[in-house]
């Protein structure tokens, strides 16, 4: 299951994912926010974060003006890896090397297609695992 959530910045390019799981069939819980209307980043971060450490979601992706607050908030909770990105390199290598839980994007940096594309290649790429391992151990820590 893919959990995903944004503020008023981040609205549009999270219906575009949405639209696109939905095409392909995959599993996802909207967290909101759904209307354009002012709201808070760190509320909706902290609800995915939820999802995730406690185990009813695997992903999730975050959307707002930038991809930064909700990273800066997701990277706050304990067993959260989030990567805040606008290019398809470092995507693939995010997941690769970092195994990141958590996709942050900017709606005001990337359009509807880019977030699409990113969303993509952050869902299918494999963590290489190994050598990764210590480090993102380290991490934890
Ligand atoms: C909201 O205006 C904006 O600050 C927010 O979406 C995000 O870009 C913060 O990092």
């Amino acid at each position: 299951m893919i959990a995903l959530a944004c503020d008023h910045g981040g609205l549009e390019i999270k219906n575009a994912i949405i639209e696109d799981l939905k095409s392909k069939g995959i599993e996802y819980v909207d967290l909101g926010t759904n209307t354009t209307d002012s709201v808070d980043y760190p509320i909706y971060a902290k609800a995915l974060c939820k999802e995730i450490v406690e185990g009813r979601c695997e992903k999730g992706i975050l959307c707002c003006g930038t991809g930064i607050g909700m990273s800066i908030a997701a990277n706050k909770v304990r067993g959260i890896r989030a990567a805040v990105l606008s290019d398809e390199f470092s995507a693939e290598m995010t997941r690769r090397h970092n195994n990141t839980n958590v996709l942050c994007l900017g709606g005001r940096v990337i359009d509807n297609e880019k977030a699409v594309l990113l969303a993509d290649i952050f869902l299918n790429t494999e963590y290489e695992g190994g050598r990764h391992d210590k480090r993102v151990g380290m991490l934890e820590e």
